[in-house]
């Protein structure tokens, strides 16, 4: 069986990582193709050279722009690449631009599609990534769902027949790295920092905290009002709009560093006193680390975070406040995101459904 996977975003070089083990474990061919929406050293190398993942074998080079010309681009280099290649199955990965592009352009060349982290929903229509994975889930052949929860979405869009439940791959590669870390002496990148209380990891880049002036200085301030450090990993974005707007990032209790590498970022957080972030992956690992998060969104994809206790939505400077300073949550047990070995699950899955329509 020969698999391609496409991937441009950050999150996506992640969830690659065990899918591109689990094809080599199998003996399946893998076709990577890089469409460029990430394209800054540390949103794209440093997690293939870190996770160990294969360079891809094409690379469309779309690079930024609004959502028409950076989703129209991919299209277009899409065609050629899908017929050089001539793959069994095309298999995109969660929400963003380059998920529906692939998606889309493989259907149109009746290319059997499948979508990795299917079903998940946040009800919120003005996310770019609630259209893309929507779109996405019914493209495709065939749906892999992360959780329960997923599952039922599908289900209610009338999409249960072509639903397999395999689990959260983010859950295999963190697993792995978490104890890569914690056996070896790898420092933390944050040990340099004077915070004798210790410190919270934060990331923020979602359009909806970042595009509007007046939204990203309330986010600014709320962090800012931290009663310890709050280390900002400060995406391209983010640093792009507060200079175009005039707001200063290094500010009270606010200290921006670069983005971190993945095993550095697990090392970091393992560290902190909690995480805040608008990130959907970063809120799992959080969970998954036993870290509290704080969200800056109005709703999550990852529910199980919330119902379990470990973490909280937040958006005012008050809540945020608050919810920083919480008690820590109760000890659970809860495996909502499955064992460590949805890849495996998922490229089995993929195999039974090309099987079944020959
Ligand atoms: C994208 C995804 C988002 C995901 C995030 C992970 C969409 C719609 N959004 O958001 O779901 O959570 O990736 O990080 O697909 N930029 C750089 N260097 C880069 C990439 C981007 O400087 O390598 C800057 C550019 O100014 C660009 C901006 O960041 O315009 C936004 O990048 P883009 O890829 O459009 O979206 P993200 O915010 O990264």
């Amino acid at each position: 069986m020969k698999i391609m996977s496409v991937v441009g975003a950050r999150p996506q070089f992640v969830k690659l990582a065990p899918i591109a083990q689990a094809l080599i474990t199998a003996g399946h061919e893998h076709v990577i193709v890089h469409t460029g929406q990430h394209y800054d050293p540390m949103l794209s190398d440093v997690f293939f050279h870190d996770l160990g993942i294969p360079e891809p074998d094409a690379h469309l080079g779309v690079g930024s722009g609004s959502h028409g010309v950076q989703t129209g681009a991919m299209l277009a280099h899409m065609d050629e690449v899908l017929e050089r290649f001539k793959p069994d199955c095309v298999l995109v990965y969660g929400d963003t631009n380059s998920t529906l592009a692939a998606a889309v352009s493989a259907v149109k060349l009746h290319f059997p599609v499948a979508h990795l982290e299917a079903g998940l929903r946040s009800f919120n229509r003005s996310m770019p990534e609630e259209h893309n994975r929507v779109l996405t889930d019914h493209a495709a052949d065939l749906c892999l769902a992360p959780t329960e929860v997923a599952v039922q979405h599908l289900s209610t869009e009338g999409l249960a027949g072509r639903s397999v439940l395999v689990g959260d791959v983010m859950t295999d590669v963190l697993f792995q790295v978490r104890d890569a870390v914690l056996a070896s002496d790898a420092v933390n990148p944050l040990d340099d920092l004077d915070a004798p209380h210790g410190y919270y990891v934060a990331t923020i880049h979602r359009a909806e905290n970042t595009n509007e002036p007046e939204r990203l200085r309330e986010v600014v301030e709320a962090l800012a009002a931290a009663d310890r450090p709050v280390i900002l990993l400060a995406h391209p974005r983010v640093r792009a709009k507060a200079e175009e707007h005039g707001i200063p990032l290094n500010t009270g209790a606010l200290v921006t560093r670069d983005p971190l590498p993945y095993p550095g970022l697990i090392a970091a957080v393992l560290g902190s006193a909690g995480v805040v972030t608008d990130s959907g992956g970063l809120q799992k690992e959080a969970f998954l680390l036993r870290i509290p998060c704080t969200t800056v969104r109005h709703e999550t994809e990852w529910v199980e975070t919330i119902d379990l206790g470990w973490n909280v939505l937040a958006n005012t400077t008050d809540q945020i406040t608050s919810a920083l300073t919480r008690p820590a949550p109760a000890h659970t047990d809860a495996a909502p995101y499955g064992d460590g070995h949805a890849a495996e699950r998922a490229v089995e899955a993929i195999r039974e459904a090309l099987a079944n329509q020959e």
